[in-house]
């Protein structure tokens, strides 16, 4: 994700007038949150939700200083290096066949393949897929700087070849479905829930510049 520098400029002017207040604004936010869409009320059973309560000011200053920051444990840093290193040398293989679940569990992406040959073991599969692949595994190494990694990457999905974003959850799964189904016994449920995070970390990135 990454932010212009008007962006920048709007979001941290903004932000500067917060500062300060979070707990008045937090609150109203949340008070009009609870008023347009009561359902929401449901999580906070155990709050007083009436007007200007210290529960209502608490938690909406807790929200408002809350920054967004994807990083990785060390245990999901080992689990992804780990499993990339088996997947490294196999890219092409691995990849046609993650393109190749794609495509039949998911045969709508294959509008943006009409130039390529999607038979099975076809030399546009392996060739693509080992291409993604082996993005996922320069990624991998970077996983504090993944923005910067994947930047070029990012404007070609997003200005050239404007890929819908709903479309990356569903190669993240196919990517998922054919490292269970190649390493099942290193790819445990730790390993998967790393990866799952990892993928989704690189989508959100390859998706970010669309507006
Ligand atoms: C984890 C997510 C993804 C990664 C890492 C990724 C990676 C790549 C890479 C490395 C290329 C080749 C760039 C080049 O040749 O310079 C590429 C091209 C492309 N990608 Fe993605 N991609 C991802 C998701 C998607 C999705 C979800 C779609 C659509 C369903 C898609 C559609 C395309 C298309 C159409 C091309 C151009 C293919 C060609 O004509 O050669 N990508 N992608």
């Amino acid at each position: 994700m990454t932010f212009s520098d008007a962006e920048k400029a709007a979001i941290v002017s903004i932000w500067g007038k917060v500062a300060g207040h979070t707990d008045e604004l937090g609150a109203e936010a949340l008070e009009r949150l609870f008023l347009s869409y009561p359902q929401t009320k449901t999580y906070f059973s155990h709050f007083n939700l009436s007007h200007g309560s210290q529960d209502l000011r608490s938690h909406g200053g807790k929200c408002l200083i809350l920054r967004s920051n994807m990083t990785f444990s060390d245990a999901e840093k080992a689990a992804i290096v780990s499993i990339w290193g088996k997947v490294a040398g196999h890219s092409d293989d691995i990849g046609a066949e993650a393109l190749e679940r794609l495509f039949l569990s998911f045969p709508q992406t294959k509008t943006y393949f009409s130039h390529f040959n999607l038979s099975h073991g076809s030399q546009d599969l392996r060739s693509h897929g080992g291409k993604v692949l082996n993005a996922i595994g320069g990624a991998a190494g970077h996983l504090d700087d993944l923005s910067g990694a994947l930047s070029a990457l990012s404007d070609l999905h997003a200005y050239k070849l404007r890929v819908d974003p709903g479309n990356f959850r569903l190669l993240s799964h196919s990517i998922q479905v054919t490292l269970a189904a190649h390493f099942g016994a290193e790819f445990t449920p730790t390993a998967q829930s790393a990866w799952d995070k990892f993928l989704a970390a690189v989508s959100a990135v390859l998706v970010s510049k669309y507006r």
